[in-house]
């Protein structure tokens, strides 16, 4: 798919984008996972080099065909994402959290693989994992308000953040919730389950704006979706 008739009005800026989904080790074969395929993150890396951006794309576990224009730093873990992104974003004007981050991840990693002849299983403990968008948005909040040390003197980096919410249920309440806890600008909300989202060509969503507004996104490809997302951040921008 050829992406034409882009503004470039994202020239000059640099954006993070994380895709797919993290993966925690249970043993060396062995891993808990979740069913994000990268599809909307990978559209959102391409649609932003389309106009004009200078795009990082941090990809978990996706199996897709780079994307035109955008540097690929490949992870698996929640570990290594949080590394790459924290990296890219420190001279970043955008950070777009759309990869399906594992909430939890084995408190032991066993070195050899687990062995059915061992006996009955040992139950999994599962601990908490960080939890990388509140960390930028804690960031930007504890960094002084003129120059961060950053390369652009006076600008708090990233200036535009944005997260993705997965709900089930209760979905518009949780979504502005959530906004307020991760303390970012935009949060696309989906709706998830049965045949939603997870793999399909299209998405639906509704973007949650700090500060009140609500931008309802009908059904359509993922690409309809990204320009929305990149049309609130444009504007965002100094
Ligand atoms: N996220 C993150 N680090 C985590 C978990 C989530 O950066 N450890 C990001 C996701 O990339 C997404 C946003 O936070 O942009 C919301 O993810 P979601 O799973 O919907 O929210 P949680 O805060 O994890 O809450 P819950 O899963 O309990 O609904
Ligand atoms: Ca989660």
């Amino acid at each position: 798919r050829v992406l034409r008739g882009r503004p470039r009005d994202l020239a000059g800026r640099k954006v993070v984008v994380s895709a797919g989904g993290t993966r925690e080790a249970i043993d060396p074969v062995r891993f808990i996972g979740n069913r994000s395929t990268g599809l909307q993150g990978y559209a959102l890396a391409k649609t932003a080099a389309a106009r004009g951006a200078e795009v990082t794309l941090v990809a978990a576990n996706v199996a897709l065909p780079d994307p035109a224009g955008a540097a690929i730093v490949r992870v698996e873990s929640t570990a290594q994402l949080r590394e790459a992104v924290l990296a890219a974003s420190a001279d970043a004007d955008v950070v777009v959290m759309a990869a399906a981050v594992a909430d939890f991840r084995p408190e032991t990693r066993h070195d050899a693989k687990i062995k059915k002849t061992d006996g009955e299983p040992e139950a999994i403990r599962l601990v908490k994992n960080p939890d990388i968008l509140a960390e930028l948005g804690e960031r930007r909040r504890a960094a002084p308000a003129a120059g961060n040390g950053s390369e652009r003197p006076g600008a708090v980096l990233p200036r535009v953040i944005v997260g993705f919410a997965a709900e089930t249920h209760d979905v518009l309440a949780n979504g502005q919730a959530k906004l307020a806890r991760k303390g970012c600008d935009l949060l696309v909300v989906n709706q998830v389950g049965e045949g939603l989202a997870f793999g399909t060509a299209g998405n639906a969503a509704t973007v949650l704006v700090a500060g009140g507004e609500a931008v309802e996104v009908p059904f359509g490809p993922k690409e309809d979706l990204a320009d929305v997302v990149w049309d609130l951040v444009a504007v965002r921008l100094p």
